[in-house]
């Protein structure tokens, strides 16, 4: 398995590059993109709106989002803020996870449109300050992909080595995987392929299999996509699984994880669980980021960020992704703030102060809720939906980092997991039912009015997911016309990130890092303007006092910038009373 030399040599990589760099520079000008996302700096302390685009906007009636569907919403996306839309995959794909198994790297799947909608998309977007970042599936195609097709077709195809085959382990004469590595959407990570009498590794689905990353040719291949997409004017990429290319290479087991009983803990689909250390995070990911690093610095003009899915263990690991020398990822996910999955004050503190204070000078990226897990309504302190919404949102946006959302945060969509098996869409849920009810639940059809299909679809159809009942409240209609609405708290929010100085990218310092219940810092400007931040996580009244003098801050006057519906103005730093769950943002005086 993966015979091919590990650890790529440089004087390869100078070669994929010079092959590369001519494209590049032909098309730059055709490519170029708007002003904003000119300035090299466009991603740090900016908003990244993940699109679902099966469920964003339908523009043709078929139940199923679609780019044009996307480009006729744009003007909502500008009035919201932001800068950056994440596409996750609109590639052609069997579908079997949704996209994440692709089948042709440089075109549009018809369900979706064609390259002329995408090359659209990104004009008009460009044209309101919007970028596009294109989600990059790197670790595995689909099994229909032409290499996997070629590759599975006998032991001497020259695409054989693209992915990874393993002799089986005999036992008693049958073939057994030849480890006990599991597949994290449950059971063997092995497919046994009778024909040529080998397994292959699929970190994913079946129909994911693994590409083998010690080929120089795989790299070539996938370094190639990326320049493909960038001559067609992104600004920057979602590495999927960026963490899993590499496994390492004497196949042995991983240890079993133990329960409190010393007993091995079950997961979801019954397998006995299995540790990750073989199969996750080796080093030689970090070659990898640097030559994608590479590709995307031969734009000119034009900054391309490389965000990461990097789910790790420490923000040791964390710090690491953005390489010894910036040279690798701009934007590595925080995981660590966002899926916290406890309500805690203490535990949120202790997080996002890891992030501001030991990942050097580097950018955070903080992200609640993605298309794998629920969304925010997790967090839920019922009847305090809303009011959990707001202190989730005030950490996203008025923290130094690059906040990334999800769409529907913005109204407040609740996760609707399906009922009933025979109704679930994403395969995981179906294998890991009724413990795993997969992720249709939060990638249910964006709730727009309290029309036909929430006006999702044109023509009322049926969607390809479910409209969630909650649609007749909860809509982008409705909340535009309240003032008191959850969009607009993330409205308000989103323009003071961009418009405050010390809000936009002033330092973060905790503040009262004794209280229990109220989780308050303050960012300040390098040039002293002093702003607080103050979120009840409680649902009792609060009240707060501030001294900031070891901070230099000296005036304790507070001009109010931000706060939750029906909280008063504080007389002073020193008496700030917050209501169950409220949020406080002020300018010191
Ligand atoms: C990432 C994606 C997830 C997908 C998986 C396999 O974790 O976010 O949706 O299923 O990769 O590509």
């Amino acid at each position: 398995m993966k015979a091919a030399a590990r650890g790529l040599s440089c004087a390869f990589f100078a070669l994929a590059l010079a092959v590369l760099s001519p494209a590049l520079s032909a098309q730059q000008s055709a490519a170029s993109t708007a002003s904003a996302h000119q300035n090299p700096n466009w991603w740090k302390n900016g908003v990244i709106y993940e699109i679902y685009p099966r469920s964003f906007q339908d523009s043709n009636g078929d139940g199923i989002g679609d780019l044009n569907g996307v480009t006729s919403r744009l003007d909502y996306l500008q009035s919201l803020g932001i800068d950056a839309i994440w596409l996750t995959p609109i590639y052609p794909s069997p579908q079997v996870d949704f996209g994440y198994d692709i089948s042709d790297y440089e075109n549009i799947d018809p369900q979706y449109g064609t390259l002329a909608d995408f090359d659209r998309l990104v004009t008009e977007a460009r044209k309101r300050n919007i970028g596009i970042i294109m989600d990059l599936v790197l670790n595995h195609t689909s099994d229909k992909h032409p290499w996997f097709v070629e590759s599975r077709s006998s032991r001497t195809n020259f695409r054989r080595d693209w992915y990874m085959w393993h002799d089986p382990k005999m036992v008693d004469g049958k073939p057994e995987p030849p480890n006990n590595w599991l597949s994290v959407f449950g059971h063997s990570a092995w497919q046994w392929d009778a024909k040529t009498g080998q397994y292959y590794y699929h970190r994913f689905y079946i129909q994911q299999p693994d590409l083998n990353w010690n080929n120089p040719e795989v790299r070539k291949a996938m370094y190639g996509v990326e320049s493909f997409w960038i001559q067609h004017g992104v600004v920057g990429f979602r590495l999927d699984a960026i963490t899993s290319l590499f496994e390492d290479p004497t196949d042995t087991d991983e240890n079993y994880v133990l329960g409190p009983d010393g007993k091995p803990l079950i997961n979801a689909y019954g397998d006995k669980e299995v540790d990750t250390l073989k199969t996750d995070n080796l080093p030689e990911v970090h070659d990898v980021l640097r030559e994608l690093r590479q590709v995307a610095d031969q734009t000119h003009g034009r900054k391309v960020v490389l965000i990461g899915e990097t789910y790790l263990r420490s923000v040791d690991d964390l710090r690491k992704m953005y390489g010894p020398h910036n040279d690798e990822l701009d934007l590595p996910m925080d995981m660590e703030v966002g899926f916290i999955n406890r309500f805690d004050t203490n535990t949120f503190r202790q997080r996002v102060n890891e992030a501001e204070t030991e990942i050097e000078d580097e950018q955070p990226l903080f992200v609640f809720d993605n298309h794998d897990n629920p969304r925010w309504d997790r967090y839920d302190h019922n009847p305090h939906h809303d009011d959990v919404g707001h202190v989730i949102a005030a950490v996203l946006f008025a923290s130094r980092d690059t906040a990334m959302m999800y769409y529907g945060d913005e109204i407040g969509m609740v996760t609707t997991p399906p009922t009933r098996k025979e109704d679930v869409k994403d395969p995981i849920g179906i294998t890991g039912w009724p413990k795993e009810k997969g992720r249709d639940g939060e990638r249910t059809p964006m709730q727009w009015n309290d029309g036909p299909d929430a006006g999702f679809s044109p023509r009322g159809v049926k969607t390809w997911l479910p409209i969630p009942p909650s649609y007749a409240n909860i809509n982008v209609a409705a909340e535009e016309h309240e003032p008191d609405s959850m969009l607009h708290w993330y409205q308000q929010l989103i323009a003071l990130k961009k418009s405050d100085p010390a809000l936009h990218d002033g330092a973060e310092t905790m503040l009262n890092t004794a209280d229990e219940h109220v989780l308050s810092w303050l960012r300040k400007s390098d040039n002293g303007e002093a702003v607080v931040v103050a979120c009840n996580f409680t649902d009792q009244p609060q009240s707060v006092s501030f001294d900031l003098s070891a901070q230099g801050v000296h005036g304790t006057h507070l001009k109010t910038l931000l706060k939750t519906p029906g909280a008063a103005d504080p007389a002073s730093l020193h008496s700030i009373q917050l209501g169950p769950f409220g949020v406080y943002v002020g300018r010191v005086q």
